[in-house]
């Protein structure tokens, strides 16, 4: 029997749905998948484009819903590629960025989360800081096999608690504390 939801999450990527239901199962909330490849707008601003999809998956879904857009900041690069990490990763690729790399590797992630129902627009954003590794290590999505957060020897790709620390777990746990008390 198909179970129904009260929040769904909107997005192509089914890898980030397994995350962040798994990280909203542990704060008590359930969380349906409505797949679905939304627009990105061209803008500096991960916020922006972050409340532009929220809307839209809304108006898509008809549901409560939550989408996530998020960024690899390099320090050495100026903060790219940022907002244009989708793009950067469908092009150049990890590989691509490691040739961009010498010694400075610091980085960051940032995830953005959105909420969007009939009255409510909301962002809860949160970073990662870490460093970007030499080579790429362990097998895994996005840029996980080449992000080593902070405190870390490992890749995102070979740890097994990336779920624990993750930029999308921080902006996940700020969520869930406004989502459980509204
Ligand atoms: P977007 O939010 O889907 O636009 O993500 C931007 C880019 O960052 C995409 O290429 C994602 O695959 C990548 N990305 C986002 N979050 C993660 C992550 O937790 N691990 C690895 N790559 C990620």
């Amino acid at each position: 029997m198909q179970q129904s939801f009260d929040l769904f999450f909107v997005s192509s990527n089914s890898y980030k749905y397994q995350e962040v239901k798994k990280i909203l199962n542990s704060f008590e909330i359930k969380l349906g998948f409505f797949k679905f490849d939304l627009e990105e707008i061209q803008s500096n601003s991960l916020k922006d484009i972050a409340l532009k999809k929220a809307k839209d998956a809304f108006f898509k879904c008809k549901k409560p819903v939550i989408i996530e857009d998020d960024g690899l900041f390099i320090n050495s690069l100026d903060g790219f590629p940022g907002p244009y990490s989708s793009y950067v990763f469908k092009t150049i690729g990890n590989k691509g960025i490691l040739n961009l790399l010498k010694s400075n590797r610091q980085a960051k992630f940032v995830s953005i989360i959105s909420y969007c129902d009939k009255k409510i627009l909301l962002s809860f954003d949160a970073k990662l800081d870490g460093t970007i590794s030499n080579s790429q290590k362990g097998k895994s999505w996005g840029y996980d096999p080449i992000f080593v957060p902070k405190n870390s020897r490992k890749t995102f790709a070979e740890m097994d608690n990336k779920n624990e620390l993750s930029h999308r777990y921080k902006a996940l746990k700020k969520f869930s504390n406004w989502y459980l008390h509204k």
